[in-house]
């Protein structure tokens, strides 16, 4: 049940004549995880060099119960999508600037990362392997998960000696039940994501752990998840548990600047050069929570939530709400980005990668 991963060379071709796909109910995906079929395996050696990457039936995995990952938390992933395009033929979105992601999250975590090349060649050859997973258009994406761990024994704090780069996928539609109608956050003012200092400007697993107690907290409320401020000041917006966040005003878009605490978006940075394409002004600088209360629109950026509008945002008790309706840029800047992201209008930018 393993396959050597492909050069691109002897990669099957991604154009099928007539589409085969998984046996399941396509109008219904959500955000959960369906078992797919192949999985990619990728062992580095004791001089931190990754080599001979394979290709795994899916399923568990074997670690040593002091592997570092699971006893210091020394690991990171990454999320990035694949579409079908109407013609059937596959776009990745941007693939090389999560490889870039991870390798500058792998410096801050001391850990050896692939190199952009291989990060790439081994979605692009997962992604074929599970090319029956791979939605229908229009009916989501499928959701591709780098994950990079230390994977060899500690017991002592310190650097794991091994690593092990692995991608898992599954079909997705959207990732909060709302879809496409605004979602309602609860600003968090207490509890933090990040600090000056810390991790919050990489995709290490710890930020997401971090944020389950507010998270939890906020949607056993009703709420669909929390707004986090900053730790020192405790009154600039930073981002929301699984994705960046924009405020709208006039013909300016403004969003937190990346200072180390906040994740450095593909999507929100790939929405900034949309909307200066658009001929939005956008500024990149602290917004405060006090600027909610004026904005026009506000909403979330991310690669599984894409761009999700905010409906409504509760502060210390006090909703401000924003319409029961996506907003006119909100729905903009989604439109021109899912279209290039499916194929559907030329990519002018050059972000997406056809298999
Ligand atoms: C993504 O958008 O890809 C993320 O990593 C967020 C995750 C919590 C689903």
């Amino acid at each position: 049940n393993v396959l050597q991963a492909s050069s691109s060379s002897l990669r099957p071709s991604a154009t099928v004549s007539a589409i085969e796909l998984a046996d399941i109910d396509w109008d219904n995906l959500g955000f959960g995880l369906q078992p797919t079929d192949y999985m990619y395996f990728m062992k580095c050696d004791q001089g931190g060099t990754f080599t001979k990457g394979q290709l795994k039936r899916f399923g568990n995995i074997e670690l040593n119960p002091s592997a570092g990952v699971l006893n210091y938390g020394q690991g990171l992933f990454e999320g990035l999508k694949a579409y079908r395009k109407e013609d059937g033929n596959i776009l990745l979105f941007r693939p090389e600037e999560n490889a870039l992601r991870m390798k500058m999250g792998a410096e801050r975590m001391c850990m050896p990362s692939p190199s952009v090349e291989q990060f790439v060649e081994a979605v692009k050859d997962t992604v074929l392997a599970n090319k029956r997973w791979i939605p229908p258009q229009g009916k989501g994406s499928l959701y591709i998960r780098p994950l990079l761990m230390g994977s060899g024994a500690v017991l002592g704090l310190a650097p794991a000696p091994e690593y092990t780069f692995l991608i898992y996928v599954s079909p997705v539609g959207n990732y909060f039940k709302e879809g496409l109608a605004p979602i309602n956050l609860i600003v968090e003012s207490e509890l933090h994501r990040a600090t000056p200092g810390g991790t919050g400007g990489v995709k290490t697993i710890g930020n997401y752990a971090a944020v389950l107690k507010a998270q939890s907290a906020a949607k056993a409320k009703g709420y669909s998840d929390v707004l986090y401020l900053d730790c020192v000041h405790k009154r600039y917006l930073e981002e929301v548990s699984s994705c960046n966040i924009f405020v709208v005003k006039g013909n300016v878009i403004s969003t937190p600047s990346i200072k180390g605490t906040i994740l450095p978006g593909i999507t929100r940075k790939s929405i900034i050069d949309v909307a200066r394409s658009q001929g939005f002004e956008v500024e990149e600088r602290l917004v405060s929570v006090d600027e909610l209360v004026e904005a026009d629109e506000v909403f979330c950026t991310g690669t599984a939530v894409v761009v999700s509008p905010v409906g409504s945002v509760t502060y210390h008790g006090k909703k401000v709400s924003y319409g029961d309706g996506i907003g006119a840029v909100s729905q903009q800047l989604y439109t021109v980005l899912t279209r290039l992201q499916m194929g559907l209008a030329e990519d002018n930018m050059n972000w997406t990668v056809e298999l």
